[in-house]
């Protein structure tokens, strides 16, 4: 059943097809409308390669393409406050809206806009209107307000390892209670549910009831303090809600903070993670939680690269030497496993469209 899995993660046909038909929006998720929530603030999408950027105009959200229409410059860079969008080479400018306003030499003004389509679920702001369906019927995930939270900072790391790979051990809980001393004492692996539907995983972890006893690492024992300092010794409904949503976006959501993650490959061997941490607003830009929470998250994610960069370099190795070999899944904590296989097995399976 699993005897062909190496050559989906590694071969090269596979990656141009995922590159052709899956990457093409990067996953259609931009980030929140708190990110540019005041009139005339922008924000270059790191996750685009620079090449989308959000806007705020008069309160309303835009989503533009990020590159001048007359010889394709970039157009802005990171993020600030703005009245309107000039071009850095030749001076062709666009209101916050898209259009262009003023391009000298040329009469008329061309009509050469940039806008693009936005969707906009409960805060979270799409390039996909497919993707905001699958949100709207994901259970957890579909009641969350975005709105409640503020953007805190971004990050982009480097794996040396398949961008599949790293959903796959995303999808493995397997690994939590022998590989994260500290992030174990945060969940309770034993109260794992799944959601899961064609396009989305959902696991919901139990909280830690033992949480504020002394957790099993410095980083998670600062955020269980953080947490405490706040809310005294609350037990949450739940320890996180990990939700992917395929292909390559990523939902954590932990006591009072969020991050969004976006895989991108960089080739069979090599990937890119961009992820966004978010916190709930009411808790103020400089907050012990969400440093704490960042810092937390740091120690999960470099135990993660120890086990992704060492499961891949072996993995590699056995598919450029013909062997096969990718083992069973357990059937609780490794369910999200089978179904990233099987769906990864069906993209490839399929006909390129
Ligand atoms: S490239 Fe932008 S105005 Fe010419
Ligand atoms: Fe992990």
């Amino acid at each position: 059943m699993h005897d062909f899995l190496l050559r989906l993660y590694f071969g090269q046909d596979e990656l141009k097809k995922e590159r052709k038909e899956l990457f093409q929006n990067y996953g259609g998720f931009l980030g929140l409308f708190s990110q540019t929530a005041e009139d005339g603030d922008y924000y270059v999408i790191p996750h685009s390669n620079d090449s989308l950027i959000l806007t705020n105009s008069g309160g309303e959200p835009n989503l533009l393409w990020n590159v001048c229409r007359h010889r394709q410059a970039q157009l802005a860079y990171g993020s600030g406050n703005a009245k309107e969008i000039i071009c850095p080479v030749h001076k062709w400018i666009y209101d916050l809206k898209g259009e262009l306003t003023c391009a000298k030499g040329f009469e008329p003004t061309p009509c050469l806009p940039l806008t693009k389509p936005l969707f906009n679920f409960n805060g979270a702001l799409l390039s996909d209107e497919r993707l905001r369906e699958t949100m709207a019927k994901t259970p957890i995930i579909s009641s969350v307000n975005f709105d409640r939270y503020s953007f805190h900072s971004h990050e982009v790391v480097e794996y040396n390892c398949n961008w599949k790979e790293y959903m796959e051990v995303y999808m493995d809980n397997y690994h939590v209670g022998s590989f994260h001393p500290g992030l174990k004492t945060l969940v309770d692996c034993s109260k794992i549910e799944w959601h899961h539907g064609d396009d989305y995983i959902v696991q919901t972890l139990g909280f830690n009831k033992n949480f504020y006893r002394g957790p099993g690492s410095m980083q998670f024992r600062r955020y269980a303090e953080a947490i405490q300092e706040v809310h005294g010794r609350k037990q949450w409904e739940f320890g996180a809600v990990w939700a992917a949503f395929y292909p390559n976006v990523m939902i954590e959501i932990l006591q009072d903070c969020m991050m969004l993650a976006i895989l991108l490959p960089v080739s069979e061997t090599k990937m890119v993670m961009h992820s966004y941490v978010y916190h709930i607003k009411d808790l103020g830009k400089e907050n012990e939680i969400t440093a704490a929470y960042v810092a937390a998250m740091n120690e999960v994610e470099s135990e993660d690269l120890y086990i992704l960069e060492s499961i891949s370099k072996t993995r590699y190795e056995m598919f450029m030497t013909g062997q096969e070999d990718t083992g069973p899944c357990q059937d609780v904590e490794e369910f999200g496993v089978a179904l990233w296989q099987k769906y990864i097995r069906n993209f490839h399976e399929s006909k390129t469209q």
